[in-house]
């Protein structure tokens, strides 16, 4: 159900991420029929802009993905948003946009407010308590959507944490990690425990290991000067891909409301242990072989030796007892030899015998690009062979799926959002567990005598040690001649 008369206010409306995600999402939404047509968006920033040119700001960003019939679609949404300008740290901006929202509201009983904040954390807490002071319906809904990062590490999440609660309760705070949001995340929980036969091999009688990867082809082109104060592990390993290994392994939830589901994840997250400093893969990608790509050093806005690192490899141990013992194996990079992102779970050989040296089943699941779970099995060569063969059980999306639409991670988040739906959103605890296990691995290599990233060339597949570690943690790479996924790229379907 959608309210009617909903006003959404995205603050740094002059910002790249609203820009490339927040109003594109908007529209989406608003394409698609899940944004009600009585809804109002205003953006605010403080640059001197008017309707005008946000709306020419934001149109190249807007997707039409049925032809002509959007250009009509794509007006009639630029036409909802109106831009106020304003700054973040006085309430003379605050009260024009409120006389605004007003304005629109004409005096609604209940007013029905999203502010969605595409902002640095630097101006976080300023812009948030202003809306509280200036902004906030006493006798309405507030809902208030924020962007990662939330905190730096463990004391300064904390800190941020102290200053929000007094502002908003828990149920009127969004945390957008965007990875929840994405169609096969969101899957994870009905494909485990809807499925007899996946839930019964689920722990460690079953499964040797488990691998997590996210691998992109470029490095950080542009963002230098954020990433360099950030470094992989905050940037995608602490947050998204927690996430995902979150909902991997936790216990089945009493329901799928949304705080049965986040108790779940915090529990599991309190079985992880420490995190073995000792036991890691880092590096910093190089110039690629050819030379024809930079270096991480080489971008102006990296600070000169910086040792950021934009690759790294380390397992994780979860002490519970569908897990102990099972290598859990996380692994993200930039500038390497592809895009992807990706669960492995290897399960344990079968018992030797009557069989010899034949592959273990392996359970894939593909993120993205490109959708598919497929899970890798023997079977007899068809004909008078009695010989084994790996093949797989494919279920890939854009083969078995072409009547979808399968919504952007944001688009789907913001519906969330409009919904009153936390499902898919991270809860106060949850962050705090998540900071308490990466924080002593961040203090141990950002100490100025931490250890030194390995120089990996732009465009491969990670540091050298990285096979050696992998295998070393019970994964098994087989590059066979017999067989590769998929047979036919789905995209040439
Ligand atoms: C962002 C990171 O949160 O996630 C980026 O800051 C990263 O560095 C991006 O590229 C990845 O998201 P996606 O949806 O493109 O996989």
């Amino acid at each position: 159900k959608f309210e009617k008369n909903t006003v959404i206010t995205v603050f740094g409306a002059s910002g790249d991420l609203s820009k490339k995600k927040t109003f594109p999402a908007l529209f989406g939404l608003y394409r698609e029929g899940y944004l009600d047509e009585s809804t109002k968006i205003f953006g605010y920033a403080r640059s001197k802009l008017d309707d005008e040119s946000l709306r020419s700001r934001i149109k190249p960003f807007l997707k039409k993905i049925h032809g002509d019939k959007d250009n009509e679609k794509v007006e009639k949404f630029l036409s909802k948003i109106s831009y106020v300008s304003g700054q973040y740290d006085s309430d003379e901006g605050y009260q024009s946009l409120k006389g605004e929202i007003e304005k629109f509201e004409k005096g609604a009983q209940q007013p029905h407010r999203v502010y969605y904040l595409a902002l640095p954390p630097s101006v976080f807490i300023t812009v948030a308590s202003r809306i509280k002071k200036n902004i906030y319906p006493e006798n309405g809904v507030c809902r208030i959507v924020v962007e990662k990062p939330f905190g730096h590490d463990l004391e300064s999440a904390r800190e941020l944490q102290e200053e929000l609660a007094p502002l908003f309760p828990e149920d009127e705070i969004f945390r957008i990690d965007h990875y929840l949001g994405k169609e096969m995340v969101k899957n994870l929980l009905v494909f485990r425990f809807g499925n007899t036969v996946f839930n019964a091999g689920w722990n460690r009688e079953n499964i040797k290991c488990i691998q997590l990867t996210f691998k992109e082809p470029f490095g950080t082109e542009g963002r230098g000067g954020y990433f360099d104060k950030i470094g992989i592990i905050r940037d995608v390993m602490q947050n998204h891909l927690l996430q995902i290994l979150t909902l991997l392994t936790m216990e089945r939830p009493v329901s799928f409301d949304p705080e049965s589901v986040r108790d779940e994840k915090v529990k599991v997250l309190k079985a992880f242990a420490p995190i073995n400093q000792k036991d890691i893969i880092i590096g910093q990608y190089g110039r690629s072989l050819d030379g024809t790509k930079p270096s991480y050093l080489d971008d102006e806005t990296v600070s000169e030796g910086s040792k950021c690192i934009t690759f790294a490899a380390l397992t994780f141990n979860i002490q519970n007892e569908r897990w102990d013992g099972v290598p859990i194996i996380m692994k993200a990079g930039k500038a390497l030899n592809e895009g992807k992102v990706e669960i492995r779970i290897q399960f344990k050989a079968v018992p030797s015998g009557v069989f010899n040296d034949i592959p273990n089943n392996e359970l894939v699941i593909r993120v993205q690009p490109d959708e598919a779970i497929y899970l890798k099995c023997n079977m007899k060569t068809p004909g008078f062979s009695n010989s084994t063969q790996i093949t797989d059980l494919d279920l890939t999306y854009a083969r078995r799926y072409q009547d979808f639409w399968i919504p952007e991670a944001y688009e789907s988040l913001i519906r969330d959002v409009l919904l009153d739906d936390h499902s898919n959103f991270v809860r106060d605890d949850e962050l705090e567990v998540s900071w308490a296990l990466f924080t002593p691995l961040l203090n141990y290599l950002e100490n100025p005598n931490g250890p030194a990233p390995e120089i990996y060339p732009y465009g491969t597949r990670g540091p050298s040690g990285l096979s050696k570690y992998l295998s070393k943690h019970g994964y098994i790479f087989e590059k066979r001649q017999d067989y590769q996924w998929p047979v036919t790229r789905p995209s040439k379907i």
